[in-house]
Formats: structure tokens, C-alpha cells, sequence
């Protein structure tokens, strides 16, 4: 069996992105990367299937002990092939971040500030529990924090002149849409959404359940559909309420790359022509005409406001560097 050189380019990069977060994925993910068998078990799968999250995450609701060497992976991959691809062909990485807020909040609050309350329109919103900025109290060390929601702290270590908000963004409006909408009052959606949450990190877990309980208080509308169809309607509905504010965080990725090219081309149209803002936070290869002639550490999305890039974030939300 030979190695795919690709997949263990793809893995390799995984690997990197994980690296601070999840030993047992950097592991898992570099063992993977140079092993020509689990290529070969991959390679059945659809490329958009043969993702590290996803093949992890099903691998470890079907009994992959986790945080675990990696030859716990392969034993479970080769032992339980048939369920764990069932679960990787029903199933999508639909991890939900909500530590990403705090990226997210200094330009929601920019966005209020010059254009009033916000109406939120979320695509690929998941279970939709990033659409609650204003339930949540923020620390941004060294610069500064926003506190007064009574909820929860979201915590990003922040450099440069990030825009620290003195006070809530207030939201007049929230909704969005996914090709999966996950209702945060289903108990078996939401244990997909904690396998989801990487093995070491018993911090999100707990800020995951958190999250859902303070969305499950009062549910978003969430559209079932691609984010192509659903966006008109949405924006629309949004207008009638206040500044409609279209944001997409891990999301474009899943598109493939002319369809990526699209969505920005609609994106700066209805820009342009004043119908929304945009909030774009995606890795830098995702939108190349957000990101620039930027260099970006690997780990890092690109925050963009209205399709200009004005941060550097990291992927779950841990760190901003305002440019
Ligand atoms: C990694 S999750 C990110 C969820 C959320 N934005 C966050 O930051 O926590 C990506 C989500 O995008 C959704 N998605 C992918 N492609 C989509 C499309 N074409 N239309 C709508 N949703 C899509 C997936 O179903 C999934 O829920």
C-alpha cells in the first residue's frame, strides 16, 4: 500500500493546526499522516468526508478512547470501519464555538456603533450559538473587558488597537441558516456537538453546555437549506428589524472554491450597495481576496469587516491581533 501524499499533506497541516490545543490530536493526526493503510480506508470515503475532525469525532463516538495514542485510533478506525464511515457519511463537522464571540464582538459592537442594533444573520450557524453576543461577558488580556451581561466570561488574548467596546452590542433581531440545523433541545444533536469539542479541552465542554442552555432559553429561527438560497429571504427579514449583519465563522471552507469566489462576489455586492454588513471569519486560504497580500501564522483565521480584513483571530476564538 502506498502513502497519498495529499492526504498526508492534509493530515501533516492538521497536525499544525492543532498543536496548543490537542496533543492527542497533533498525535493522532501525524500518525495517520504516515500511514498508508488508513489512506487506503480514507480513500472511500468522499474528499470532503476524509476531514481529521470529523474521521476523529466518529471515531471516538464509536469507542476511540480519547486523550489515547494513536494506535487506539487505528484499532478503532479498523475494528468498527462499517459504523464509524455510516457516522462519517450521516454526520458533519458541525462544531459549534462560541469562544468565538469573542473575536467576533469588537466588530459587531464597530457595526452598532455606527449603524445601530444589530440584526443578525448567521450561515452555517450550526445550532446558532453564536447569535448571542449580548448574553455574554467578554476578558480581552492585556486591553481590557466587558462585563454587565450577567452571563458567562469569553476570554480572547487581544494585541494591537483592537476597537474594545465600552458597552453590549444590542440585538434587535437573530437568525440564520445551515444545511443541518442542530435544535439545541435534542439531547442526541447536542452529544454529537460535545464529541465534537477536541479530547483535552474540558473548558469548551463546559462552555459548550452553557451555550445551549442559554440559547435553548430562547431558540433562533434556524433555516434548513444552502446558505445561498436561504440568504435573500434572511436579509430581507433581518432589514425589517435593524442593520442586518451577515457573519459566517469555519463556514466557507465547506464550499467548494468557485462557490467560495460567489459567495465573496455576492457578499461585497450587497455591500456595496448598502443592503448588509459582512462579517467574514474564515483561514486564510478561504477568502484570498479578504485575506490580501497578508502573511497568516497557521492557526489563524482572518477576521473581515464589509470584505477587508481587520484581524487575525485564532481558530476557536482564543486570540485576536488587530491589524
Ligand atoms: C464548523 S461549523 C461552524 C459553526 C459556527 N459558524 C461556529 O463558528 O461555531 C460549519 C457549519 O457550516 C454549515 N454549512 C456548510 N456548508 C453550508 C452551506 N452551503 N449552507 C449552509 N450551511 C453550511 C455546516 O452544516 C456546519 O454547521
Amino acid at each position: 500500500m502506498q502513502l497519498d501524499g495529499e492526504m498526508a499533506e492534509r493530515y501533516r497541516d492538521f497536525a499544525a493546526y492543532a498543536e496548543g490545543d490537542s496533543d492527542c490530536f497533533v498525535d493522532w493526526a501525524l500518525g495517520v499522516a504516515e500511514d498508508a493503510e488508513i489512506h487506503g480506508w480514507l480513500a472511500e470515503l468522499p474528499r470532503l468526508k476524509q476531514q481529521p475532525n470529523l474521521v476523529f469525532a466518529a471515531a471516538r463516538l464509536h469507542g476511540a478512547a480519547a486523550p489515547s495514542p494513536y494506535a487506539e485510533l487505528r484499532r478503532t478506525l479498523l475494528e468498527h470501519e462499517t459504523a464509524i464511515k455510516e457516522t462519517i457519511r450521516e454526520r458533519a463537522t458541525q462544531t459549534n464555538e462560541v469562544g468565538r464571540l469573542a473575536t467576533l464582538v469588537p466588530v459587531f459592537a464597530q457595526v452598532a456603533e455606527q449603524s445601530g442594533p444589530l440584526s443578525l444573520v448567521e450561515v452555517g450557524a450550526s445550532a446558532g450559538l453564536c447569535l448571542f453576543p449580548d448574553r455574554y461577558d467578554y476578558a480581552w488580556p492585556p486591553l481590557g473587558a466587558l462585563t454587565g451581561s450577567g452571563g458567562p466570561t469569553l476570554r480572547a488574548d487581544a494585541s494591537g488597537d483592537v476597537p474594545l467596546p465600552r458597552s453590549h452590542p444590542e440585538v434587535a433581531w437573530r437568525g440564520g441558516a445551515d444545511l443541518n440545523p442542530l435544535d439545541v433541545r435534542d439531547d442526541e444533536a447536542m452529544a454529537w456537538l460535545r464529541t465534537l469539542v477536541w479530547p483535552e479541552q474540558q473548558e469548551r465542554r463546559e462552555r459548550l453546555e452553557q451555550a445551549v442552555r442559554i440559547a435553548a432559553e430562547d431558540p433562533p429561527e434556524i433555516i434548513r437549506g444552502d446558505l445561498f438560497e436561504a440568504l435573500p429571504g434572511l436579509v430581507a427579514e433581518a432589514g425589517r428589524h435593524g442593520t442586518p449583519v451577515v457573519f459566517h465563522s469555519a463556514v466557507i471552507a465547506y464550499l467548494e472554491v468557485g462557490e467560495r469566489a460567489r459567495f465573496h462576489d455576492l457578499m461585497t455586492g450587497l455591500v456595496a450597495d448598502g443592503t448588509c454588513r459582512w462579517v467574514s471569519n474564515e483561514a486564510p486560504h478561504v477568502l484570498p481576496l479578504v485575506r490580501g497580500d497578508l502573511e497568516v501564522p497557521v492557526g489563524r483565521f482572518v477576521l473581515g469587516l464589509d470584505g477587508r480584513a481587520v484581524a487575525l483571530t485564532h481558530g476557536h476564538g482564543h486570540a485576536i491581533d488587530w491589524l
